[in-house]
């Protein structure tokens, strides 16, 4: 497996794969590879001719008082797992080399951007647009593959996509979890034991609200209602460690990321809460 440094590096390999008949898949991440990056690598393995994993940390999507610094970094195990899962290249550039001295250029989805995660993350969503529509003119990859766990990021490069009218299908793959329902994060290293615990009330609050709706709730308060009382319960549970707090709980439109009324198939429902200093992120969409 090939690591390429430079965007002329992957736009050559693309072009060479492209004229030697290859579809081209491109996972986009920012390395710390887990099983749910694996599941995407393999999903574009299994569709793809060609498939080149992205892993850059990227600065521009992380606020000022975040974890860029500190986020977990692994680039020879990112390796392994990316060629074991079937990728062709990874594709691993310097920050120079995607924002070049003076980079003055980004890429705003505005409305979606300040919505759910971008509400709490202000200029969140500019970062991952800019990067997201950087990768993609660079590797002109036939489908790019994300994670259900992120929803929001996935409305927001879906809304971009079609208005830039690139030419790469966006393709969705399920959330991965831990046994215990946690949904898997690179950012899950930095939790202490009693705090994975707590961390385990926003898996809880996704399969008590599926439930809810399987017996035919639909009413969005009710639901929210709901999963704020399983967090409720969880702070009373956890009373001597610092307690999980919400950051949102929200039933909204896939597309748009507006609050809906009543949960409809394909209705987002999104939790988003702090535990202890690591912000974790779950979701279903309704069946
Ligand atoms: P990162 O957090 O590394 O995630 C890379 C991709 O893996 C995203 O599409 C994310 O949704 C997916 N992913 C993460 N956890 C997952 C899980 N448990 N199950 C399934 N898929 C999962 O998301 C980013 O990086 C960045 O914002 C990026 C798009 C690379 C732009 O910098």
């Amino acid at each position: 497996m090939q690591i390429l440094r430079t965007v002329a590096e992957l736009r050559h390999w693309s072009r060479q794969q492209r004229a030697t008949g290859h579809t081209i898949g491109l996972v986009p991440t920012m390395g710390a590879l887990h099983a749910g990056h694996a599941s995407l690598i393999r999903a574009a393995a299994a569709s793809c001719g060609a498939v080149a994993v992205s892993v850059f940390v990227n600065p521009t999507q992380f606020g000022p008082h975040e974890d860029y610094a500190r986020y977990p970094r692994s680039f020879e195990a990112d390796c392994a797992v990316a060629q074991t899962e079937g990728a062709d290249v990874i594709f691993a550039p310097s920050v120079e080399e995607l924002y070049p001295p003076g980079a003055s250029t980004f890429v705003e989805v505005t409305g979606l951007s300040e919505r759910l995660d971008g509400q709490s993350r202000p200029g969140h969503f500019r970062g991952v647009a800019t990067v997201v529509a950087k990768l993609l003119i660079a590797a002109e990859p036939d489908r790019a593959f994300f994670g259900q766990k992120d929803a929001a990021q996935v409305a927001v490069i879906r809304r971009m996509v079609a208005d830039l009218r690139l030419a790469t299908e966006i393709i969705v793959c399920p959330i991965v979890r831990d046994p215990d329902g946690l949904a898997l994060s690179s950012r899950n290293l930095y939790l202490s034991p009693a705090e994975r615990a707590q961390a385990l009330t926003l898996s809880r609050a996704i399969r008590q609200v599926e439930s809810l709706v399987a017996a035919g709730e639909r009413r969005a308060a009710a639901l929210i209602e709901a999963a704020n009382g399983l967090f409720s319960a969880a702070r009373s549970a956890f009373a001597a460690v610092p307690a999980i707090r919400i950051d949102y709980i929200a039933l909204v439109d896939w597309t748009t990321l507006e609050p809906v009324e009543t949960a409809i198939p394909g209705t987002l429902f999104a939790v988003a809460a702090w535990v202890g200093a690591t912000r974790l992120i779950d979701n279903a969409v309704i069946a």
